[in-house]
């Protein structure tokens, strides 16, 4: 079974779309499979990774039963093969949810089915806050990599996603933990500057990067490209490559040779 990689967060706007495509792509720069698969009805991460012309199909057509799997998969930009979410009407995603809560492996089961190579990294986009689809995700997941904004409301309010993974996570044999990246970093604003060095003190080595707030990110994504590939020389650039050096080791661990259950 590959590693799977979740972006979870209370809250909206923290970057997760924006982290799950980067990291996608600079994993597979570094050589390994990638799957970007969007588990967010928002539908968004296709705009970071999809080819032109924009896709609309994605796993809703799936659960639809219009294709299979491999049809709902393509390969996306920055070398990764990217799975959209696709669209879903409001009664079809209350369907849905609905049955997403009477299986609870769903998610499990088919990536499972996939038979991706061992070295693979499957990142999960995901919702905003308690939901199905971060149960699906924490039910499966290798690691959990949190956004958090250097302000007071990111802070307080990223309880309510620790006590998910705490739930759906940590007990399970090869869940590697709950990692942290502080996103937006602006060093000229002194609030943020204090809640950064709260945060440094309080995650210690759980924090594995810190992204400056940098319109090379936001510029990218209207090109709808990795920021590696729009712009490579860029602050936004360097600091993924550095969270990506700090994520690996985390990943290798949590890979199906290092699980205990083959030791
Ligand atoms: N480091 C950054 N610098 C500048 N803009 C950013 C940065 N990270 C995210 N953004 C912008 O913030 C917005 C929210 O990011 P997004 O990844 O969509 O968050 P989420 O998925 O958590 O809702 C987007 O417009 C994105 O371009
Ligand atoms: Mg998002």
């Amino acid at each position: 079974m590959a590693t799977v990689l979740a972006l979870v967060a209370s809250k909206g706007g923290v970057g997760k779309t924006t982290l799950a495509a980067n990291l996608a792509a600079a994993l597979a720069r570094q050589g390994r499979p990638v799957l970007a698969l969007d588990l967010d009805p928002q539908n968004a991460l296709r705009l970071h990774l999809a080819p032109q012309p924009l896709p609309t199909n994605g796993l809703a057509d799936v659960v639809l039963g219009r294709i299979g799997w491999r049809q709902s998969m393509m390969r996306g930009r920055g070398g990764v093969v990217l799975l959209p979410f696709g669209q879903l009407d409001d009664e079809q995603l209350v369907a849905f949810q609905q049955s997403l809560a009477a299986q609870p492996d769903w998610l499990a089961l088919a990536i499972e089915g996939w038979a991706l190579p061992a070295d693979a990294v499957v990142v999960v986009d995901t919702p905003p806050g308690p939901s199905v689809y971060l149960q699906q995700v924490l039910r499966v997941a290798s690691l959990a990599l949190m956004p958090l904004l250097a302000d007071a409301a990111s802070f307080a309010t990223r309880e309510l996603v620790e006590r998910m993974v705490d739930k759906y996570a940590r007990a399970r044999a090869g869940f590697g933990g709950l990692l942290y990246l502080v996103n937006q970093v602006a060093p000229e604003r002194r609030l943020a500057r204090d809640v950064l060095q709260r945060l440094r003190d309080e995650l210690g080595p759980r924090l594995i990067g810190e992204l400056h707030q940098d319109q090379a990110v936001s510029e990218a994504m209207a090109h709808m490209l990795p920021v590696a590939q729009y712009a490579p020389h860029s602050q936004a650039a360097h600091d993924i490559d550095e969270a990506v050096r700090r994520l690996l080791p985390h990943l290798d661990a949590t890979s199906p040779g290092h699980w205990p259950a083959q030791a």
